[in-house]
């Protein structure tokens, strides 16, 4: 997945192009490249790596032409080299793409003799539109009839030689908005990245293409027919936030989240009632939530659903969206479905959203994103409030999914009688208590550093947890792999002697998630079998837990104490600062991890 922008422009392109692929780069930095047409000659650069390599490049070897595109890739197709970064170009033809064409080697083979410079499936869509021109088609005519012959998911950008004043923008699967400028025209993966450039916005639809020059956008459907879309005036796009003296973006958000949480907490009750910041909801009529999401978005949902069962006594499914949809399972109109992302645009989630539609009695979504896909073609879209969300391990947005989460599961709970209202206004001044609780949590942060030195050295690390503290442990597993490239497992504590405990010896860290519950003994009698095997016990429980876990334990944290429902939001913070210092100690790059992208937009 990768982020794609043109401008048509009166002032030289190459900078506002950079500074839009900035706004991007949460889709892919593996390389980074622009076009541009100069008095009609179509030039290129690319550089593999980050965007400032890209900006490096131009310093020295600059670009001019008032009319370009530009991307920044997370590389699927050919591994992230300069012959492989876009835009690809044959002949006149250069062509920028976020998605899968999934007939390129049949595409490819159709073209064999041609001079292919890359392994990628993108080069396939410039040879093809170049060999169209060569038969005597316009470039219009080109685009149109290479588009025709793609299969798969796709947002495109082509820009032609000759051509200065012509983009021809393209979307099957993939989200592309047009914007509206005064006698210039933007094209870009999101308004996001449109953000500084202007509020006017177009989403085009499945399989719309358009013209695009300096006069406006000449928007065709699926079928060529004349198409009229609605332009939008969006709310302002939050700048590229700073990181607030911190020195990561990551460690900013992790310590934003008492703030961003009181931000949801007061959007969604009122007078111990929970409230939504918009729309109605009613679950009385549903008899199964049905949750979807994909990687951290997805533990929030497997947290959520202690929550539907226990608080709402409502039956409820987790899926991982890449499995869902293909699952084809079967789906009741008295669901509803519930999908999780805190980009709004991940490709798998939308997808699932897509085969529940119509299926399901309600599709909702929660979200970080207002303006995003998944946003947009939700019944009703439900926002996080988190902030911008930069670093690519997700922590803010976690927390505030969590919060969006347990309202709802209060909420359907009062709906289908399950609890009172005493018992809502008791669960809500719980949460209440929490921004507080989380910065104590905070405040641990030092002796989190200084512990993590030894974790460091593992090559292997195992996270416990039980109830839904297990999904929290699976959540700081991927926290720890993604940013420290640790080989990290999360299990539920009663599963380990079933198999895993066969990992544990002194040299593998065990972090143990587990307040003073019902089932605490129960997770302590797990620990001493990993205490047996000489497994190194990390235990994170509260004062009270410390006291009862016995000896033998290698380092023990003492996490404020907390309504155990409520716990892993509370927990979810030293999980988050053990894989931050972690990797520090490590010397990863933390905000932006190797072979990872903040928003998944392929399948
Ligand atoms: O934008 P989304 O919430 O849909 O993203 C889902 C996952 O790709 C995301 O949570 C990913 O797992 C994070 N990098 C985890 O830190």
């Amino acid at each position: 997945m990768c982020g794609i922008v043109g401008v048509l422009g009166h002032h030289e392109v190459a900078p506002i192009l950079v500074e839009a692929l900035k706004r991007l780069e949460y889709r892919g930095y593996d390389s980074a490249g622009i076009a541009t047409v100069e008095d009609g000659r179509l030039d290129r650069r690319r550089a593999v790596g980050k965007l400032v390599n890209l900006s490096d490049l131009l310093v020295h070897d600059p670009l001019a032409g008032k009319s370009g595109i530009g991307h920044t890739r997370w590389a699927t197709h050919g591994a992230p080299t300069e012959a492989n970064a876009h835009p690809h170009r044959a002949g006149r033809v250069a062509v920028v793409h976020n998605g899968i064409i999934e007939n390129f080697r049949e595409l490819r083979a159709d073209l064999s003799g041609r001079p292919f410079e890359s392994e990628t499936d993108t080069e396939t869509i410039a040879q093809l539109c170049e060999r169209h021109m060569e038969a005597g088609m316009s470039p219009r005519e080109a685009a149109v009839a290479t588009l025709g012959a793609l299969e798969g998911a796709f947002a495109l950008a082509f820009l032609f030689e000759g051509e200065n004043d012509l983009i021809v923008a393209a979307r099957k699967g993939s989200p592309l908005a047009i914007g509206h400028g005064d006698g210039e025209m933007y094209v870009g993966s999101d308004a996001i990245a449109l953000g500084p450039l202007t509020d006017r916005i177009t989403y085009l639809e499945e399989g719309d293409y358009a013209f695009v020059t300096r006069d406006g956008a000449e928007i065709h459907d699926a079928r060529g027919r004349l198409a009229n879309r609605e332009m939008r005036t969006i709310a302002p796009q939050a700048a590229q936030v700073d990181k607030a003296g911190h020195r990561h973006f990551m460690a900013k958000e992790i310590f934003e989240q008492p703030v961003v949480l009181s931000t949801a907490l007061a959007a969604y009750s009122s007078a111990g009632q929970v409230t939504l910041p918009e729309g109605d909801l009613d679950f009385s009529n549903t008899d199964r939530v049905t949750m979807v999401a994909c990687g951290t978005a997805s533990y929030a949902c497997a947290i959520a659903k202690y929550w539907f069962e226990q608080l709402a006594g409502l039956p409820c499914d987790v899926d991982i969206a890449s499995e869902y949809r293909y699952r084809e399972p079967p789906v009741s109109p008295a669901s509803t479905a519930l999908f999780v992302s805190q980009s709004g645009e991940t490709a798998d989630t939308l997808a699932a959203l897509r085969y529940a539609r119509g299926k399901a009695g309600r599709i909702l979504s929660i979200v970080n994103v207002p303006e995003s896909s998944i946003a947009r073609e939700s019944d009703l879209a439900l926002p996080i409030l988190a902030g911008v969300e930069v670093g690519v391990a997700s922590t803010k947005a976690f927390m505030n999914q969590l919060a969006v989460l347990a309202h709802l599961a209060i909420l359907a709970g009062r709906q289908k009688g399950h609890i009172d209202p005493t018992r809502e206004a008791e669960l809500l001044a719980d949460l209440a208590r929490l921004p507080a609780l989380l910065n104590q949590a905070l405040a641990l942060d030092p002796k989190i550093a200084k512990r993590t030195g030894k974790l460091a050295e593992a090559r292997s690390v195992l996270f416990l947890g039980r109830g839904p503290m297990y999904p929290m442990a699976l959540e700081g597993a991927l926290k720890l792999k993604e940013i420290s490239y640790i080989h990290a497992e999360g299990y539920a504590s009663g599963e380990l002697k079933h198999g895993p405990i066969a990992l544990v010896d002194k040299t593998v860290p065990v972090v143990v998630l587990a307040p003073r519950d019902a089932l605490f003994d129960k997770t302590v009698s797990n620990m001493q079998e990993v205490l047996a095997r000489e497994g190194r016990v990390w235990l994170i429980t509260d004062a009270t837990g410390a006291q009862e876990a016995g000896d033998g334990v290698w380092q023990t944290l003492v996490m404020p104490e907390i309504n155990p429902i409520f716990a892993p939001m509370l927990y979810a913070v030293p999980a988050q600062l053990i894989a931050y210092h972690t990797a520090l100690h490590k010397g990863t790059d933390v905000d932006q991890p190797r072979n990872l992208a903040k928003s998944v937009t392929v399948e």
